[in-house]
């Protein structure tokens, strides 16, 4: 079982994006964390689909945009012609969840679904049949360097039930305050997709992900599910 390492570009400095992507991807980052916000479903102000677009021409590496946006209707077509390899839609955002993950799908893209802390699990799993992969937030959405919530451990287990019981071929990804002394766990719980903005790209990047990366053998060899 790989455990993969999305790197959450909202800690890179943002006017040398292509040179710290490499650095990740480099050292063993097989996805590439983009948050794009709105300033109104979080009170943050990202990046659009003219970034995605220009990084698509930076990178090989798997566009993995997480939308933090009120109306993804508006924009999912914007992101889908920029080049995003997976398109993560918030299930609190507007409009139907399962038609945009539709969407998503049939233009190519893989289509992921997320929700908040606050939002019960059952909301993703429910969703499951419709995603390539589910995101669960373990911070409030919104802003990188938070503390991550442990009451999301549990979360991260009964979605990795869910797909091990469904037999479901959906990725597990989760996002917000993983550091090198808790993706073991994490992995561990159930996850298999880990985004680390702060954690990656505060000081030596390369050194990063190889601390990341080996945490994951680690949680990996206890974890019951990847067996
Ligand atoms: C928060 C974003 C995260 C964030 C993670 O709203 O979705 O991707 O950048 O940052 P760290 O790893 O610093 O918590
Ligand atoms: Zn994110």
């Amino acid at each position: 079982m790989k455990i993969k390492l999305s790197p959450s570009i909202l800690s890179a400095d943002f006017a040398n994006l292509e040179r710290d992507i490499k650095q990740a991807v480099d050292a063993g980052a097989e996805y590439v964390h983009v948050d794009v916000m709105d300033g109104h479903f979080v009170p943050n102000l990202t990046i659009g689909a003219p970034v995605v677009k220009s990084l698509r021409k930076a990178t090989n590496a798997v566009l993995d945009v997480h939308l933090m946006i009120t109306d993804p209707d508006k924009y999912l077509d914007d992101f889908i012609e920029a080049g995003a390899d997976i398109l993560t839609v918030h299930c609190e955002s507007n409009g139907d969840t399962k038609a945009q993950l539709e969407k998503i799908r049939a233009a190519g893209v893989k289509a992921a679904c997320v929700i908040k802390p606050a939002t019960p699990v059952e909301t993703a799993i429910e969703l499951l049949p419709y995603c390539d992969m589910i995101l669960l937030m373990t911070v409030e959405p919104g802003f990188g360097g938070q503390g991550f919530i442990p009451e999301c451990m549990d979360k991260i287990r009964a979605v990795r039930k869910a797909i091990e019981q469904g037999g479901y071929q959906c990725e597990l990804e989760i996002d917000g305050g993983v550091k090198h002394n808790n993706a073991a766990a994490c992995v561990e719980a159930g996850a298999d997709v880990i985004v680390a903005g702060s954690a990656v790209f505060g000081g030596d990047i390369a050194a990063n992900v190889k601390g990341f990366l080996d945490a994951f053998k680690v949680g990996a060899q206890n974890a019951a599910w990847t067996k």
